[in-house]
């Protein structure tokens, strides 16, 4: 299955909003949530595509030539490219009947890990959600990373005991959930986090701990002082907070910051292979991709996973080869513009 019968078969039932365009650049879905849009003015999702697009990539290829080496190693686990599947949630409100949180998850899990990547999970008000996404990530040997809420402290102790019993490899707090309408004055109680309170937190964990939406130096400090282990720089796709930046503008002071001492995730409009050369010539160790894997679930279930993530590493290879980059670590900022 090739990625754009993927697309054709997304765009017959994959709801009313999202158009599963040739290219997911936030337009067609603007401002739509419910649906995969972005708050307010819905600029966000946009600006987060195009500030990739707007970086060229430096062409050097006087260099030997042998094979380009894409594997990456994180928490003790090696992946076949740094490519990770984003935490989605509530898919039937923004992505039509035909799955569910837990459909979805089932599918995505087992898929990326089939294809030697891993998914992140997402995390609702309903338990059942988390349930569901620990159980397909322990059916995964544990190829996956469940992504908590911001919640209170009880309920995410309960949280964690679904995360040991999963044997993910890490986990994840979508800390910038706090900007969700569906959370604000809801059961269980959610909201932001002081750092001391994150320490508490990420001690309890008993995993390495992954602090997903940080946009600022200072965050990506704060986020060091709690104890996390890697960040995801990210504003959410735009759903959480309008007029931000886009992330491949924060993205090199963050990694100038705190990239010896965190390993750093990006996401946010990246599309291609090229695009995810890019986040790591500005300092991302991986990306995070989210609505492209979506519409992968939906146009092709496991096929589809295995077709966009093809599409991905070899779009990588080839811009690592051509920028002459033979490993992840060989990939410098000197190569993009
Ligand atoms: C419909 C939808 C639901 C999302 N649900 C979650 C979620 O439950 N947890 C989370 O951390 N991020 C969630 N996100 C944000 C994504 O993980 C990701 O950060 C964002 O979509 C940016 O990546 P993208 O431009 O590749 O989609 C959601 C995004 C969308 C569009």
């Amino acid at each position: 299955m090739v990625y754009e019968e993927v697309l054709a078969n997304a765009r017959t039932c994959v709801g009313e909003i999202c158009k599963a365009c040739p290219v997911c650049n936030g337009k067609a879905c603007g401002a739509r949530i419910p649906g995969p849009g972005a708050k307010g003015t819905g600029t966000v999702a946009i600006q987060n595509y195009e500030a990739w697009q707007k970086l060229c990539v430096n062409m050097d290829t006087i260099c030997e030539n042998k094979a380009v080496d894409l594997s990456f190693e994180i928490f003790g686990q090696t992946f076949k490219a740094p490519v990770f599947a984003a935490p989605i949630g509530a898919m039937k409100l923004h992505y039509g009947d035909k799955y569910d949180d837990l459909e979805y998850n089932d599918i995505l899990v087992s898929a990326c890990a089939g294809t030697g990547i891993a998914a992140f999970t997402g995390d609702g008000t309903n338990p059942a959600v988390m349930e569901g996404a620990t159980k397909a990530i322990k059916a995964a040997g544990g190829k996956g990373i469940p992504t908590v809420k911001p919640w209170d402290v009880n309920t995410l102790a309960e949280k964690f005991a679904l995360v040991k019993e999963s044997n993910a490899f890490a986990c994840a707090m979508d800390v910038d959930a706090a900007g969700l309408p569906f959370l604000k004055n809801l059961t269980p109680p959610a909201g932001s986090k002081s750092a001391a309170e994150l320490k508490e937190i990420i001690e309890k964990a008993g995993v390495p701990f992954i602090l997903k939406g940080i946009m600022t130096v200072k965050g990506a400090l704060k986020a060091k002082e709690a104890g996390a282990s890697a960040i995801v720089v990210s504003n959410h796709g735009g759903r959480v907070l309008d007029q931000c930046p886009p992330t491949a503008e924060v993205l090199p002071e963050i990694a100038d910051a705190v990239g010896k001492d965190m390993k750093i995730f990006v996401d946010g409009g990246i599309r291609s292979g090229v695009d995810v050369f890019k986040a790591l010539a500005l300092g991302a160790d991986a990306v995070l991709i989210g609505r492209p894997y979506v519409t992968a679930v939906y146009g092709g279930a496991a096929d589809g996973v295995e077709a966009l993530t093809a599409k991905l590493i070899s779009e990588l290879e080839d811009a690592m080869a051509m920028c002459g980059a033979h490993s992840l670590k060989e990939i410098t900022r000197d190569m993009v513009r």
